[in-house]
């Protein structure tokens, strides 16, 4: 008979031959910072976590230095929004003024900045509209703008995640030219036009006002596509390649995985939160450990990097186990 329990018989030899584990060093936090002074809202579909102003920033960044997660990724929610998204690009924006409160007073943490329009947009798409749609080639000088103010302020790297075609040349060239040609890009690379971002659109108030994001957001029904983005943004020198959402897309970070020699990060993303949190909440299942049971999955499937909610939650566990 082949025998293949010999090797569980206790939590000492399965720790022996155990593949893959999640590190807090795998862990970046996304922190969504409101404009304005006294803000701090909770999220009614992603439970634990808030919109916060500036003023209110310190407990959750002493949280996470204490817990020794290496990276946040900001998120800005402006008071002012228009039709190119202008604010994305004022040197003295929520985001900008959120970097240099963060690296300020918490040099030792890595700073990387979502950029988009969306949550900056009156019509909540991501990029300058033309008959209806998101004009690529008109978005990319302002994404070049947004980069170079988000650096300006302090930002250690950026995460472009509007899909436009061209974006991650357009950063390199707009950083190298500004002598910022050390600042590495993770570009938001295969990035699907999926429903699990339900939650985090009420959280950054960033739903499209019209139509779908299917123009520029991948169809979840293709699987060659997604290397085909990801080659693209590989030749044009981004340093990670990201998948998104995570969960229902662990092919395709297998298939970028076997297929780049690069760092490979996932976005474990707002709904997939959600379904874990309020399943738990209900009884139904034990959340700590589907949450790790989750992101292992990740790690199995070939992440290096996630990007998630539970990044405090699942440093803690990792402290005390
Ligand atoms: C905006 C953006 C989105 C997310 C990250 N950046 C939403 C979207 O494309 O509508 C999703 C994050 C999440 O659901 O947790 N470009
Ligand atoms: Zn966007």
């Amino acid at each position: 008979m082949f025998r293949t329990r010999r090797l569980r018989k206790n939590e000492n030899i399965r720790r022996l031959v155990r593949e893959n584990k999640l590190s807090v060093d795998d862990l970046i936090y996304p922190l969504f910072i409101e404009e304005g002074e006294n803000i701090e809202k909770e999220i009614a579909s992603m439970p634990g976590i808030k919109r916060l102003s500036i003023d209110r920033l310190k407990p959750e960044l002493d949280e996470v230095v204490s817990l020794n997660i290496p990276a946040v990724l900001l998120f800005g929610i402006p008071s002012e929004k228009d039709d190119s998204g202008s604010e994305t690009w004022n040197d003295n924006g929520v985001i900008q003024q959120g970097i240099r409160f963060i690296k300020k007073n918490y040099p030792q943490l890595y700073v990387i900045t979502d950029v988009c329009f969306c949550e900056y947009t009156s019509h909540g798409h991501c990029g300058i509209i033309h008959n209806n749609d998101v004009d690529n080639d008109a978005t990319l000088p302002n994404i070049a703008k947004q980069v170079v103010s988000h650096v300006k302020a302090g930002a250690d790297m950026v995460a472009p995640s509007g899909m436009m075609d061209g974006t991650i040349q357009t950063i390199r060239e707009a950083l190298d030219a500004t002598g910022y040609y050390q600042i590495p890009i993770m570009s938001y690379a295969v990035k699907f036009s999926s429903s699990y971002y339900g939650p985090f659109r009420d959280a950054a108030d960033s739903a499209p006002t019209f139509g779908d994001r299917k123009t520029y957001q991948m169809d979840p029904a293709n699987r060659r596509e997604a290397l085909r983005e990801a080659g693209y943004d590989d030749l044009e020198d981004a340093d990670i390649l990201m998948v998104k959402p995570a969960l229902s897309y662990l092919d395709i970070i297998r298939d970028v995985r076997n297929e780049f020699d690069k760092p490979v990060a996932c976005y474990n993303v707002s709904g997939e939160y959600a379904m874990i949190k309020a399943a738990a909440e209900k009884g139904w299942i034990d959340g700590d450990k589907v949450m790790m049971e989750t992101l292992l999955s990740m790690k199995r499937a070939g992440a290096d990097i996630i990007i998630t909610y539970f990044a405090k939650e699942v440093a803690k566990l990792l402290k005390n186990s």
